[in-house]
Parts: structure tokens; C-alpha cells; sequence
């Protein structure tokens, strides 16, 4: 085999056996196949595309490029949820102790923010103590113990995705949806749970803009799920604007706390996002007959306390300090040197909000990273005060900023007001949530 023909017969259109693949992606993660080559037929993909067999054998050859996580000898059920990255979505620290309240085996490996995006692994390290590079037996030990750790990746998952995607990113190639349900796919199925449900986000702050390109994602991932034998149930919901209200990393510990103490009524959209990724980890777990009863034992576990009390047990089993997880005890690591009111540049509804721009605002005040080589600052980051669709007067704060670093305002400030457009009329309703996508 050569890999200029199979470059050849994906740019004429032509469909790529599972042996070709397999080559193609051994070939390029052991180095004998070159970036340049690699590249050329990646761009061939995001061209020509690829049928849901071929991204099935791309996403299984990816995901034996390195090592497969072993998750047989925990018990139950072992559930995993994903989301394509969002701005302000806190929902993993909500419902991975939540379902494992109710019973659930919650086994995640979680990734850390870049870019506009917030990474669970951040916010879980704002908390003192709190070590997530853990090895494989203390992970598995942990969730035999108490049913959920949420820890970053550990040995050798998917290198074929880290070079494929290392390439990607600079040779504008990111953009091809079964290179991306491949590249998600992979990893999830590397992580070795049972069932996985994914949050696939659309909007200003995704990968995936338009609610169509959503959906494709979506069902691709759930079909590649079912190919190899996994449980699988994609949401699609709304990412046109923060999906909480925080945006930060201690600062969306504090709303997930809120949350989990019962602070932040049904109906909101980080709420119902939570409950509605939470049922359908229940369901797969077979804890609940259906979604009604789903969501009632999420409710109970919500309102008694076992929710929040699992995550203080899971900080607490991670090496972080549980006594954080606490309303009124979890301010402390939200103290900044300047907390600053934002008001818009005009009154009106807010007809547009940018979420990756907000994101990136946040990023720039040190709560996340441009490059993968720079640290964070934990306690800064900003809190929304308005909603899309709100009406705001100019005398009315749009966000607070908490600042350390007074010299990266002028920037964030700049950054935050382009994410808003006003207008004279109310602007038409955007749902939280577009779709469920099943086998
Ligand atoms: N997230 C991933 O992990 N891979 C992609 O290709 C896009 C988003
Ligand atoms: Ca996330």
C-alpha cells in the first residue's frame, strides 16, 4: 500500500477500506507516514467527507493507536458524558456527583479549557489540594469506593488524535465532521465506559454553528456508538451564550455548589441542561424505568444533599480540601483584588451574544489559556447579569468582572462588549435544548 494512492482515491471520492484506514492511521502515528502526506488527505476528507463505516474504522483504528482503558472489574454500569466544549458549562461537577448519588458509576477523564472553552480539570484544581493527575488503580479504587472521579487522561490514550489534531489545527482542517466525530469518538471509547452521553453544543461559543451541522455531528457519534457496541445518546443544546451564569473556574465551582445546594431553580438553563444530561446517564445506567423517574431521583438527590455531599467525597478522595464544598465556604476562593460592575454600551434587548467572545473575555482576565504552556489564575473570570433576550438598561450591570490583573481589563472589557448586539425589539426565543439523538 502506498500512501499517495489512498490520498488519490479519497480526493477522486473514492471510499477507503478498514485495512486502508488502519494504514493510514498506524503509518502516521509511528512516523513512517509524513505530516505533509497526512495533511494532503485530511483536506481530502473535509472535501469528499466520509461514509459512517469509513469514520467507524477511522475512530477504531484511532482509538487502538495507543492504549485502551480497562474498566471491566468496576462494578455496575460504567457511564461516561461528554460535551464538544462550551463557555460557562459547569455541568460535569453538577451531575457526575448527581448520578452517582443515585447510584451511577461515573468514571471520567475530563480535559483541561483552551482557548474560549473552560476545562472541567481547571475547575476542579481551583479547589486546594484538589490532584487530578491520578494513576489508573487510584481512578478505578476511587470510583469502586464511591461511585464517581473525575480525573485528567492518563497513559497513552489516542496518540494517533493528539498528531492528527496537532495538524489540524494548523492546517485548517479542524472543521470536518467525521474527522471530528472520529477525533471525539476515539477518545471516548479509549476511556472504556460502557455508555456515554454527549453534550453537542451549537452557537457562537461551538465548533458546530448551526443547529444542521449539530445534528450531523450528533448522529454520526451515536452511530459510530452503536457500530462498536456502546451505549450512546447525544443532546443538542443552545451555546448562542453562556449556559450558566459563571464563567471562570472557581467561580463555576461556586454555581455548580449553588446548584447542588439547591440555590438555582428549575427551568434555568444550567438546571435543565443538568437534568437532562443526568437522565440520560441514568437511563443507560438502567438506575431509572424512565425519564420521568429519572429526573425525580435526580431531584431527591438533589434536594436531600446527597448530590453536593458526593462531591465534597470526591474532592475529598482527589486530595482537595472537601470543607470548599460549601456555600458560603467556597467565596473564599472567588476573592479577587477588583470586582468590577460592566454596564452595555446602550440599553435595549440583547438581541446577540457572542459566547465564545465572552469565553475568550474571561480567558484574557487569566481564567483560561491562549497556548497549552500558560497557567491560569483560578479565582478571576466574571459573572453574567443579563440573559439573551433581556431587556437592559445602560444604567444596569451586563456581567461583574472579578480582576487580578488590572493591565488585561482594557483587553477583556474590549473583548466582552463585541460579544453583544442590542436591539429595539424583544428578539424571538432561543430553546436551551434541540434535540435528543438515540440509536
Ligand atoms: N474536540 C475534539 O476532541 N476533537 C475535535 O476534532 C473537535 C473537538
Ligand atoms: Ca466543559
Amino acid at each position: 500500500m502506498r500512501m499517495v494512492d489512498l490520498i488519490e482515491k479519497k480526493v477522486s471520492g473514492g471510499v477507503l477500506s478498514e485495512e486502508e484506514i488502519a494504514y493510514i492511521v498506524k503509518g502516521f502515528t509511528d512516523g513512517t507516514i509524513p505530516d505533509y502526506q497526512m495533511a494532503a488527505f485530511q483536506m481530502a476528507v473535509v472535501f469528499q467527507g466520509m461514509t459512517d463505516r469509513e469514520t467507524a474504522d477511522l475512530t477504531m483504528a484511532m482509538m487502538h493507536s495507543g492504549d485502551v482503558v480497562d474498566l471491566s472489574d468496576l462494578r455496575g454500569i460504567k457511564v461516561d458524558k461528554h460535551s464538544t466544549g462550551g463557555v460557562g458549562d459547569t455541568t460535569t461537577l453538577v451531575i457526575a456527583p448527581l448520578v452517582a448519588a443515585c447510584g451511577g458509576t461515573v468514571a471520567k477523564m475530563s480535559g483541561r479549557g483552551l482557548g474560549h472553552t473552560g476545562g472541567t480539570l481547571d475547575k476542579l484544581e481551583s479547589i486546594p489540594g484538589v490532584n487530578v493527575e491520578l494513576p489508573m488503580d487510584r481512578f478505578k479504587e476511587i470510583v469502586n469506593e464511591i461511585g464517581v472521579a473525575v480525573i485528567g487522561q492518563t497513559g497513552n490514550l489516542v496518540p494517533a488524535d493528539k498528531k492528527m489534531y496537532a495538524l489540524r489545527d494548523v492546517t485548517s482542517t479542524v472543521r470536518s465532521i467525521p474527522l471530528i466525530a472520529s477525533s471525539i469518538m476515539s477518545k471516548k471509547l479509549a476511556a472504556g465506559t460502557d455508555a456515554i452521553v454527549l453534550d453537542v453544543k451549537t452557537g457562537t461559543g461551538a465548533f458546530m454553528s448551526t443547529v444542521e451541522e449539530a445534528e450531523k455531528l450528533a448522529h454520526l457519534m451515536v452511530s459510530i456508538g452503536k457500530l462498536v457496541g456502546r451505549e450512546c445518546v447525544a443532546i443538542i443544546t443552545d451555546m448562542n451564550q453562556p449556559l450558566g451564569l459563571a464563567v471562570g473556574n472557581a467561580l463555576e465551582v461556586r454555581e455548580a455548589i449553588e446548584l447542588l445546594s439547591g440555590k438555582i431553580p428549575a427551568g434555568d438553563p444550567l438546571y435543565e441542561v443538568c437534568m437532562l444530561l443526568g437522565t440520560h446517564m441514568m437511563m443507560l445506567s438502567k438506575l431509572a424505568d424512565s425519564e420521568v423517574e429519572a429526573r425525580e431521583k435526580l431531584e431527591t438527590a438533589l434536594s436531600t444533599g446527597a448530590g453536593l455531599r458526593k462531591l465534597r467525597e470526591m474532592v475529598a478522595a482527589e486530595g482537595g480540601d472537601p470543607s470548599y464544598i460549601d456555600i458560603d465556604r467556597i467565596n473564599e476562593l472567588c476573592s479577587v483584588k477588583t470586582i468590577i460592575n460592566v454596564y452595555p454600551k446602550r440599553s435595549g434587548y440583547i438581541s446577540a451574544m457572542n459566547a465564545e467572545r465572552i469565553g475568550t473575555a474571561a480567558q484574557i482576565l487569566g481564567a483560561g489559556r491562549a497556548t497549552k504552556e500558560e497557567s491560569i489564575d483560578p479565582s478571576v473570570g466574571l459573572i453574567m447579569k443579563k440573559r439573551l433576550g433581556d431587556f437592559v438598561r445602560a444604567d444596569e450591570p451586563l456581567c461583574i468582572m472579578y480582576v487580578n490583573d488590572e493591565n488585561k481589563l482594557d483587553a477583556a472589557l474590549r473583548m466582552f462588549h463585541s460579544a453583544f448586539e442590542y436591539s429595539g425589539k424583544k428578539p424571538a426565543y432561543h430553546p436551551m435544548v434541540y434535540d435528543v439523538v438515540r440509536a
